[in-house]
C-alpha cells in the first residue's frame, strides 16, 4: 500500500508517497506565494494550498499504480487563521504563524485576562502568532468580516476539509491556538468565551493518526485514486517532524532548521515551564511535547544569500568558512520579530561588531551561528527546568549543511544525529497516514522502526568552549538593544 504525507509549508506545499516499510517512493514540492501586505504581516490564499497539493499530488503519482494509495495525512504550519463564511468561502487571506500583527490583543491576553489564567486554561500564553490573538485582532479591525465567520480553521485543516469534506483538526496542531485546553486535549470554554468563539465554529479534535474521512468521489476522481482513501487528522508541522524523525516516547528532542527554527523535546508526561516561554503541546505520538520556536531560522539564510548577496548557491557562500568559534560578527535573527523566548514582534535582525577586515564569509558564518544561538536560549530553558538532552535529530532545509550542522551541534552541546531521510513532516504525515490505515498499531511504533541515524555530529570539547564565550556575548545583545526595537 502507499501512503502520502502532504506538508503544508509556508513556502511551498512538500509532498511525499511512501510504502508501508518507509520506502520513499518519490517527492515533489510545489510553491506559492507569500504576502507581506504590512511590515510584520504574513498572509497567503487557501486556494493556493488545495490547488497546489491537487497538483503536487498529480505529479507525486505519476507512474506509481494509484490504486494502492490507502492514505493520506498531513504536517501543516502551524497558527495559521483561516475562517470560512456559511457558503464555505474563505472571508479573508489566512493569517500566518509569524505574522506580528496582533500585538495588542497578545498584550491585552496576557495583561488583562493574565498569563496565570491563561496558562491555567490551556498550558500556555498569548504569542502574536498564536490563533486566538488573530481572532480578537479580525474581531476589532474587521467587524463585519468577524461576523461572517461559521468555521475557523488551520491550515492543514482547510486541505483536509476540501479533501474530505470533514471539519476537524488534530490536538497537537490546535495547541497552538491557545483554544485548547492542553492537558485535557479538549476545547477550553473558557478561551473560547474570552475570544467570542462558539464551539460549533470550531473543527472536531482528533488524535493525529485518526481517520477523519475518506476523499470526496470529485476529488479521488480527479486524482485517480479510490474513493476509500482514508484521510487522517494529521499534525502540527513540528510535531509531525517529530513523528517523521522518530522524536517520539519520552525525552526525545529533535532541530527544524525551515523557514522556523525549533527545539522539540518530546515527554510522555503533561508539563508547563513556569515562565511559559516554551510551548507546551500534545504531540502526534499521543502524548505531550515542549516546543521553543524562532520566527526565522533557514529564512534568515534564504534572506541574507538571495535579497543581500543575490545568490542561491548556499554551499559556495559556506565553503569558505573555516575557522569556527573565533568569528567577531554576530547576528541577531530577528528578521520577523522573535517568538522564543523573547515574544518580541518589535525585535528586529542586527549585524554586529564587524570592522575593516571583515569578510563576506564572517557575515555569512554569523548568520548560520546566530540561528543557533536563537535555538540554544530555548535548550537554556529547557535545561534550567531540568531537562537532561544530550543528543538532537535533526531536519528541514536548513539541515542539508553539513557547516551548519557542526555549529548547532558546538553551540549548544549536543550530538546531533542525522537521518537518512530529512523530510520530517512530509514523512511524519505518511506515518501518520499509515497508522490511521493499521499499517501499524501506534505511532511510536512506526517512528522508532522507520527513522534510521546514519551519522552523528559529535561536540568537540575545544569548540565548544570557544562557542560557550561566543553565546555568552550574543546573549547580552538583545537586552541591551530592547529599548531601541
Ligand atoms: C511553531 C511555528 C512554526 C510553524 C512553521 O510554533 O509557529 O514552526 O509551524 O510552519
Amino acid at each position: 500500500m502507499i501512503y502520502i504525507g502532504i506538508d503544508l509549508g509556508t513556502s511551498a506545499v512538500k509532498l511525499l508517497a511512501m510504502d508501508e516499510n518507509g520506502t520513499i517512493l518519490k517527492t515533489v514540492s510545489k510553491e506559492y506565494p507569500l504576502f507581506f501586505p504590512h511590515p510584520g504581516w504574513s498572509e497567503q490564499n487557501p486556494e493556493d494550498w488545495f490547488t497546489q497539493s491537487i497538483e503536487g499530488m498529480k505529479e507525486l503519482t505519476e507512474g506509481i499504480d494509484r490504486s494502492k494509495v490507502a492514505g493520506i495525512g498531513f504536517g501543516g504550519q502551524m497558527h495559521g487563521l483561516v475562517t470560512l463564511d456559511e457558503n464555505d468561502k474563505v472571508i479573508r487571506p489566512a493569517i500566518l504563524w509569524n505574522d506580528g500583527r496582533s500585538q495588542k490583543e497578545t498584550e491585552y491576553l496576557n495583561n488583562e485576562i493574565g498569563k496565570e489564567k491563561l496558562s491555567a486554561y490551556t498550558a500556555n500564553i498569548a504569542f502574536a502568532g498564536f490563533t486566538a490573538p488573530k481572532i480578537l485582532w479580525m474581531k476589532k479591525n474587521e467587524p463585519e468580516k468577524f461576523a461572517k465567520i461559521a468555521k475557523i480553521m488551520l491550515p492543514k485543516d482547510y486541505l483536509a476539509y476540501r479533501l474530505s469534506g470533514s471539519f476537524c483538526t488534530d490536538v497537537s496542531d490546535a495547541s497552538g491556538m491557545l483554544l485548547l485546553d492542553v492537558k485535557n486535549r479538549c476545547w477550553s470554554e473558557e478561551m473560547l468565551e474570552i475570544c467570542d468563539v462558539r464551539e460549533e465554529q470550531l473543527p472536531k479534535l482528533y488524535e493525529s493518526w485518526e481517520v477523519v474521512g475518506t476523499l470526496k468521489s470529485e476529488v479521488a476522481k480527479e486524482l485517480g485514486f479510490s474513493a476509500d482513501v482514508k484521510v487522517v487528522a494529521g499534525a502540527g508541522d513540528n510535531a509531525a517532524a517529530a513523528v517523521g524523525t522518530g522524536t517520539v516516547g519520552d525525552g526525545q528532542c529533535n532541530i527544524s532548521l525551515g523557514t522556523s527554527g525549533t527545539i522539540f523535546i518530546s515527554s510522555k508526561n503533561f508539563g508547563v515551564d513556569e515562565n511559559n516561554a516554551l510551548h507546551s503541546f500534545c504531540h502526534a505520538d499521543g502524548s505531550y511535547h515542549l516546543m521553543g520556536c524562532m520566527l526565522s531560522a533557514a529564512s534568515c539564510n534564504k534572506w541574507w544569500a538571495e535579497e543581500i548577496l543575490h545568490t542561491r548557491d548556499f554551499a559556495a557562500e559556506q565553503a569558505p568558512i573555516e575557522k569556527l568559534g573565533e568569528n567577531h560578527v554576530f547576528f541577531l535573527p530577528y528578521l520577523m520579530g522573535e517568538r522564543s523566548p523573547h515574544n518580541n514582534p518589535d525585535a528586529r535582525g542586527v549585524f554586529f561588531g564587524m570592522s575593516m577586515d571583515t569578510t563576506r564569509a564572517d557575515m555569512t558564518q554569523a548568520v548560520l551561528e546566530g540561528v543557533a544561538f536563537g535555538l540554544r536560549d530555548s535548550l537554556e530553558v529547557a535545561r534550567k527546568l531540568g531537562i537532561k538532552i544530550e543528543r538532537t535529530k535533526i531536519c528541514g532545509g536548513g539541515a542539508k549543511s553539513p557547516l551548519w550542522k557542526k555549529i548547532i551541534a558546538n553551540v549548544m552541546n549536543l550530538k546531533v544525529d542525522v537521518l537518512e531521510v530529512e523530510e520530517g513532516p512530509s514523512m511524519g504525515g505518511a506515518m501518520l497516514a499509515a497508522v490511521g490505515c493499521g499499517a501499524y498499531p501506534d505511532v511510536e511504533t512506526i517512528g522508532k522502526k522507520m527513522a534510521h541515524v546514519v551519522d552523528t555530529v559529535e561536540p568537540e570539547e575545544e569548540l565548544v568552549a570557544k562557542y560557550e564565550e561566543c553565546y555568552q556575548r550574543f546573549r547580552k545583545l538583545y537586552p541591551t538593544l530592547t529599548p531601541l526595537f
